[in-house]
């Protein structure tokens, strides 16, 4: 799968992605993370890409000319989605991460300043935020993004690392997990996980993810198949 990233810091990619499981994936070439820097589309001497907001206010936005040459300029090399990072986007969870993993490519914005330009919306497919909660600029939703669908995507991870199914793939949390030693520092691990008994095993963390689920985060279990 491959990701084109428009943004203002191109240097800030791949980051943390080069790490671990991806990072394989990257140096192999099943996971292409190619960073494009906005302000080469800009258009004036100064390379501007944005400009105060009509009406006042604080602030800066991101003005369209650029972000509509370069994301042309891309689609033009590739076909893919355009995905808009922002708080005010769809929040990105399991069901969108699956949907995102079905296609080739993806092509996302970040942005920066106080917003963008409302023309800029016109050009996205889809509109992400990762929480409820504001970063100073999409970069590092940029990078949750990939992540949370490169791993689900058939062909990035080797079969070695092949995506676990865990918690949200079945809408529960995980169950509680142990290694040795069996009992540190006077807390034991709960005997029928040592038992061998693959049945009763099985059983215990089904109903330690549902207690667990039930406890922490009820909304997943109301929400059988949360929708937007
Ligand atoms: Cl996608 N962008 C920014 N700037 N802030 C966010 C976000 C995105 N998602 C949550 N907060």
């Amino acid at each position: 799968m491959r990701f084109d990233i428009l943004t203002l810091f191109p240097s800030a990619f791949p980051g943390p992605l080069e790490a671990g499981v991806l990072g394989r994936a990257l140096a192999a070439g099943r996971l292409e993370v190619e960073a494009h820097d906005l302000r080469d589309w800009a258009q004036n001497k100064h390379r501007q890409v944005d400009d105060t907001p009509y009406g006042g206010g604080a602030g800066m936005l991101l003005k369209p000319e650029p972000v509509f040459r370069a994301v042309r300029e891309l689609q033009a090399r590739r076909e893919a989605p355009v995905i808009l990072l922002t708080p005010q986007g769809r929040l990105l969870d399991h069901d969108l991460a699956l949907e995102l993993a079905g296609h080739e490519a993806l092509l996302l914005v970040a942005g920066r300043y106080e917003g963008f330009d409302e023309r800029i919306r016109s050009l996205a497919d889809y509109e992400v935020s990762i929480g409820d909660f504001v970063l100073t600029g999409g970069e590092l939703a940029a990078m949750v993004l990939v992540e949370v669908v490169a791993r689900l995507t058939p062909g990035v991870l080797g079969d070695a690392d092949s995506a676990r199914e865990e918690s949200f793939a079945d809408g529960l949390l995980e169950y509680p997990q142990y290694t040795r030693p069996p009992e540190f520092e006077g807390l034991r691990v709960p005997e029928v996980l040592l038992s061998g008994d693959h049945q009763r095993i099985q059983a215990w963390r089904r109903e330690h993810a549902l207690e667990r689920t039930r406890a922490r985060r009820p909304d997943l279990l109301t929400n059988t198949k949360k929708k937007e």
